[in-house]
């Protein structure tokens, strides 16, 4: 891909997933699609659907893998989207939102350098949530500086060193 932007950066290739038992089959989906697409897919489980499993257990060390920069975008998926996005935000270095139409999903990649979405399995149908996921992964934080001036007031608030934009 050609670009003017110096942020944009190469394709994201490294997604991690994870769900709780109210995401899991939204995952299993996304995480079939994003392997037949080409991706190298970390899955943080969980890894078999269980009604008393906690989304936390699975979505923290996603974050955790993102904040480090293990994977370069995370996909997490609970019942509605928000215990995920609330988990997933606690975690410094990471930028997550629940995203459940196609205008977010791209403009808070680019404005806000949104690093995981967080979708609701019992919200959104499969397909939907893979062109969610799609627009997700081939949007790029534009750099301007207005927005890393809005990031960097953001990151502030998290502890020193931990990462403010990509
Ligand atoms: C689990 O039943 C459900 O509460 C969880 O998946 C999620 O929706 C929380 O936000």
């Amino acid at each position: 891909m050609t670009t003017s932007n110096p942020c944009a950066g190469q394709d994201p290739q490294r997604i991690g997933v994870a769900a709780d038992h109210g995401g899991f089959e939204l995952k299993q989906y996304l995480e079939a699609r994003l392997r037949e697409t080409g991706y190298q897919v970390n899955d943080f489980g969980d890894h078999r659907s269980h009604s008393d499993d906690d989304y936390p257990d699975y979505v923290i060390p996603l974050a955790r893998a993102v904040a480090r920069g293990d994977v370069e975008r995370g996909v997490a998926v609970c019942g509605s989207g928000v215990g995920a996005c609330i988990a997933a935000n606690k975690v410094p270095g990471v930028r997550a939102c629940l995203i459940h139409e196609t205008f977010s999903a791209r403009q808070g990649v680019e404005d806000d350098d949104l690093n995981v979405i967080c979708l609701g399995g019992r919200v959104v149908g499969q397909e939907t949530a893979w062109e969610l996921v799609r627009i997700f992964l081939s949007a790029r934080f534009s750099g301007a500086e207005r927005h890393r001036r809005r990031l960097a007031k953001v990151a502030a608030l998290e502890p020193a060193g931990a990462k403010a934009v990509s």
